[in-house]
């Protein structure tokens, strides 16, 4: 029975998951109400809101699942890297205090590879290995060969925007709410895909890297036309679209990066000899992704809805696979921001 704790970016979540799958409680305390008038995430105030949220939300998935502290579990899991510095540091801080103070292990996890391990959360399904991972969220959008849950490599990523970031940033263009990949993906449902036409950017023809911020653009001067000497369009005025014209627009966004996504799962599929397809991360709750995927070659394994977005239960569930090797964290273990990871 492990107690996991997850703060990366903006939302404080702690799980208590037994024999890595059996989630006991799950408890997140989403701060998108905070960062919603910023149409994305303020560093600084997600960590403020981590350090008040920590603790009670410790013990509400304490509480939930029975248990009357931390010395009644095996150990301490915590999503240590990649993520935003301040709000990664108040979840290794209260997990090492946690460990130490109940004498229990701790055991740092990666949190892209917690996102791939999330589609084994409630479920006796194994995917076949080697499988091809995408991570897509809002930070993340990259592809992984899966030899195991703890042989994770990299094959490609975005180049710029992350996919639920360019979801973000249209949804802002186009005066929508934040965030804004849910509102899309069902504004897409009444659209037409094929009303308009946007770009779908594959770099070169073996390349598995992503790039989306073409894309965003494309919607931007869609909606507020193409620049002109002289004339900055982010600044031009413009009533945003309403009605089918937004939906069509919607459609036509989700389509195209949908078509990217799945084109580029295939070429690693190919590359690696994948027997398998896990989708993890906030936008592998996209339906039209998930009806894309309906029909693919190979078996695909998507989260639970409700694993899909940021939450502990996926970081404890893969730290039980560390226990099992009896492979813990020191109490130095450091926090790992995106670009210290990238570097
Ligand atoms: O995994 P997550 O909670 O946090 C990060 O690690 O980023 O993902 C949040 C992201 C946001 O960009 C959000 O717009 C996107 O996931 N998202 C979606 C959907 N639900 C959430 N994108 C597309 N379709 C959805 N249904
Ligand atoms: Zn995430």
């Amino acid at each position: 029975m492990i107690l996991g704790i997850e703060s990366t970016c903006d939302e404080t979540s702690a799980a208590v998951v037994a024999g890595g799958f059996d989630v006991r409680s799950n408890v997140v305390a989403s701060q998108v109400q905070l960062h919603a008038k910023y149409r994305g995430v303020v560093p600084e105030i997600a960590s403020r809101a981590h350090i008040e949220n920590i603790l009670p939300v410790v013990r509400e998935a304490l509480a939930s699942a029975n248990l009357h502290g931390v010395s009644e579990v095996d150990a301490v899991a915590v999503a240590y890297r990649p993520g935003l510095i301040g709000s990664l540091l108040v979840g290794v801080t209260a997990a090492k205090t946690l460990a130490w103070a109940a004498g229990k292990p701790l055991i740092g996890v990666d949190h892209v590879h917690a996102h791939l391990y999330s589609v084994t959360l409630e479920t006796d399904l194994t995917p076949p290995m080697p499988a091809v991972g995408l991570v897509c969220s809002g930070g993340h959008t990259a592809l992984y060969r899966v030899g195991s849950w703890i042989d994770v490599q990299l094959l490609g990523s975005t180049i710029d925007d992350a996919v639920g970031e360019a979801y973000d940033k249209v949804a802002a263009i186009l005066g929508l709410g934040y965030p804004g990949g849910p509102i899309l993906d069902r504004l897409a449902e009444t659209g037409e895909k094929k009303a308009i036409k946007f770009p779908r950017p594959l770099l070169d023809r073996d390349s598995l890297d992503f790039s989306f911020s073409g894309l965003k653009t494309a919607v931007l001067y869609h909606v507020r036309g193409v620049p002109a000497r002289g004339i900055n369009v982010k600044n031009s005025p413009m009533s945003p679209p309403t009605g089918q014209e937004l939906s069509d627009i919607a459609a036509g966004f989700q389509a195209a990066c949908i078509d990217v996504i799945v084109e580029k799962i295939r070429r690693a599929a190919r590359r690696i000899d994948a027997r398998s397809v896990i989708l993890g991360g906030g936008v592998s709750a996209n339906r039209g992704l998930r009806a894309a995927m309906e029909y693919f070659e190979l078996p695909v394994f998507f989260p639970q809805w409700r694993y899909c977005t940021d939450n502990a239960a996926m970081s404890a569930g893969l730290a039980n696979v560390y226990f099992q090797r009896q492979q813990f964290s020191n109490l130095d273990l450091d926090a790992i921001t995106y670009s210290q990871f990238r570097a």
